[in-house]
């Protein structure tokens, strides 16, 4: 699986989705996390952890498409992180990926603010089209905001993921952490993931 996780809107949960998707990969095959965010969360995620339990390796490059190749060698599995508001680096990050997961918590300003990430897919129309998955994150339990957002996703034509991330103070504890053992609700939305990708 090659796959970029990308929202332009900063705060969007992009690295604790990269990082805790990357972790469940790792259970199931060789799986290099790429930090292509200048700011480097994902890498200090994996240097505080210390036993971190697969590679890390920072390219917060715009032509990270023409190095990706290179750097997959050898892995089954390769997850990209991007950055907030660095249009090129995520396109390149688009362009190197199958599969383009946009997290996005379900609140008016997200959604607002989803117009660029989605500019950035449209440009890259007949030049390479990864299949794109929203994922709902930060999910309040118990609250209409994750069904009206679902529904706003729809209307816009967009394929929103069933499996969603709850609001959890564990999820934000988990940086510095290994994760194996304790991926919370991402277990589910690897599942999902898996059965949807293998489908074109
Ligand atoms: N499901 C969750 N429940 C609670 N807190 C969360 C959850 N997901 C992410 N967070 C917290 O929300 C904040 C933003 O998440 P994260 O850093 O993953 O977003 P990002 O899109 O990578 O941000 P940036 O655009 O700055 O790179 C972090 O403090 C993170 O710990
Ligand atoms: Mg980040």
């Amino acid at each position: 699986m090659k796959l970029t996780v990308a929202n332009l809107k900063g705060g969007s949960g992009k690295t604790t989705t990269a990082v805790y998707l990357a972790n469940a990969l790792a259970a199931s095959g060789r799986t290099l996390l790429i930090d292509a965010d200048p700011q480097g969360s994902a890498l200090s995620w994996s240097e505080t952890a210390g036993n971190f339990p697969l590679p890390v390796v920072a390219a917060p490059v715009r032509d990270l498409h023409r190095r990706v190749p290179q750097l997959a060698e050898g892995y089954a599995h390769v997850v990209i992180d991007t950055p907030p508001g660095e249009l090129a680096i995520t396109r390149s990050a688009m362009l190197a990926s199958e599969t383009v997961l946009i997290p996005i918590p379900p609140s008016l300003m997200d959604l607002d603010r989803l117009r660029p990430t989605l500019e950035v897919l449209a440009e890259l129309e007949g030049l390479h089209e990864p299949q794109v998955l929203c994922l709902l994150t930060r999910v309040r339990r118990g609250t209409r905001s994750s069904r009206a957002a679902r529904e706003v996703l729809l209307e816009l034509g967009l394929n929103v993921l069933g499996a969603e991330v709850s609001l959890r103070e564990g999820y934000a504890n988990g940086f510095g952490l290994a994760l194996a053992d304790d991926l919370g609700e991402y277990a589910d939305v690897l599942q999902e993931l898996k059965g949807r990708v293998s489908q074109p």
